[in-house]
C-alpha cells in the first residue's frame, strides 16, 4: 500500500518538485501553500510524513510542527527550510520534527530525509509498545479482564450433560435458550445461595457483557427474590452494565495526562465518527464507546483501547485508521 504524504509549503515550486518527487516513489501525496489547511486535514488523515516549511504567511512553521505532534503524533515530520541554522533545527527536533532539510534540496537528499524520518518513527512506536507489553506483562499495569476460565468449564459441564440426555450441544441452541442454561450452570456452582448474588451477577456478566432483563428475570425466578432487589443490588456497581454492548469496546483515557496530550480531542473525534456519546453503542452495534479515567501507562498519552488492544499516541487519523480496519475484517469475514 503507498505510504501518505502531505507537504505544506507556501511555495507552490516546491510542492510541485515534491509531487513529482514522491509520486515516483509511490507516495499518495496531498499538497497545501495553507498551514491551517494542513493542520484540518491531519484530523481526517493519517500521513505517515509530513513535510513542513518554516516561514509561512500566517501560522509560523514551528507552531504547525508542535500542532502536527499533538493531532499526528504517529507522523514523521520533517522540515524543510531556506533559511538553514543550527538554532532552528535543534528548534524544529524538540518539537517533534524528526529531521530537518534546506532548500533548495536534490531529489535524493529528500528522499532519503523523509524515509529514514519514517523508519525513526516507526522504531519509536514500536519501542513504545513493547514497553507497555512489557508492563502489561509484569503486571504494572492492568486491564480489564474476565473469568473466562470459570465460563468455559460451566460451558463443557452444560454440554457433557446435555450430550448424556441425547440433546443438541449449548453451541446449537438459540440465545435465550444458551442463556438459560447458562444463568442455571452459574447459580447451581454458587449453591443456589442469594448470599452469592453478586458473584451470580458477576459470572452471568462476563458471560453475556451485560446484565439483561432476561437474565436478571431468569436470576429473580431462580433465587426467588425480586428483580427490583436484583436491580437495586447490581446498580449499585458501575461495572454492571444494563444495555448490551458493541462488539467492540472502544475505550478513550480522559485521565489528566491523556486529557493534555489531546484525550479530550480524541473522545470528540470518537463521537463524531462513530455518532454516539459514551453509553451508547453504535446503530449497527459494532462498537459501543466509554471513557476510562487513566490507564497506568501515561508516557504513551493520548491512550484508546479496543477490547485489549491499545492504541498508544493516537490521534484522529490514526483511530479513524483502526475503525476502518476493524470494519474491513468485519466485512470480510461475513461476505
Ligand atoms: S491518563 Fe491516560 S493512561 Fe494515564
Amino acid at each position: 500500500m503507498a505510504r501518505k504524504m502531505l507537504v505544506i509549503d507556501d511555495d507552490p515550486t516546491v510542492l510541485s518538485s515534491c509531487l513529482r518527487i514522491f509520486e515516483a516513489e509511490n507516495f499518495d501525496i496531498v499538497t497545501t501553500t495553507r498551514p491551517e489547511e494542513g493542520l484540518s486535514l491531519v484530523l481526517d488523515t493519517y500521513f505517515d510524513a509530513i513535510l513542513c516549511d518554516w516561514m509561512m504567511p500566517g501560522l509560523d512553521g514551528m507552531d504547525v510542527i508542535t500542532r502536527l505532534e499533538e493531532t499526528s503524533p504517529g507522523s514523521a515530520v520533517v522540515m524543510i527550510t531556506g533559511y538553514p541554522s543550527i538554532e532552528r533545527a535543534t528548534e524544529a527536533m524538540k518539537r517533534g520534527a524528526m529531521d530537518y532539510v534546506a532548500k533548495p534540496f536534490t531529489p535524493d537528499e529528500i528522499i532519503k530525509a523523509v524515509n529514514e524520518a519514517i523508519q525513526r518513527k516507526e522504531a519509536e512506536e514500536i519501542k513504545i509498545i513493547e514497553r507497555f507489553g512489557a508492563l502489561t506483562k509484569t503486571g504494572q499495569i492492568s486491564l480489564p479482564s474476565i473469568d473466562e476460565k470459570i465460563l468455559q468449564a460451566l460451558s463443557a459441564a452444560i454440554d457433557e450433560r446435555r450430550r448424556m440426555e441425547a440433546q443438541p450441544s449449548l453451541e446449537a441452541l438459540s440465545e435465550p435458550e444458551r442463556l438459560q442454561e447458562m444463568v442455571c450452570a452459574v447459580i447451581d456452582k454458587y449453591n443456589r445461595d442469594k448470599n452469592n448474588l453478586i458473584a451470580i451477577l458477576q459470572a452471568v456478566h462476563s458471560y453475556a457483557g451485560y446484565l439483561s432483563y432476561e437474565a436478571i428475570g431468569l436470576i429473580a425466578r431462580e433465587l426467588n427474590i425480586s428483580e427490583h432487589d436484583i436491580f437495586g443490588a447490581a446498580s449499585f456497581y458501575a461495572q454492571f452494565k444494563f444495555q448490551k454492548p458493541g462488539k467492540y469496546h472502544m475505550r478513550v483515557c480522559t485521565g489528566t495526562a491523556c486529557f493534555v496530550g489531546g484525550g479530550g480531542v480524541m473522545l470528540e473525534a470518537v463521537k463524531s465518527r462513530l455518532n454516539i456519546v459514551p453509553g451508547e453503542n453504535t446503530e449497527d452495534m459494532m462498537f459501543d464507546l466509554g471513557r476510562v479515567a487513566c490507564l497506568g501507562c501515561c508516557a504513551l498519552a493520548p491512550v484508546v483501547t479496543i477490547d485489549d488492544e491499545v492504541y498508544p499516541k493516537m490521534s484522529p487519523a490514526k483511530l479513524s485508521r483502526a475503525i476502518d480496519k476493524i470494519y474491513r475484517t468485519e466485512s470480510v469475514k461475513s461476505a
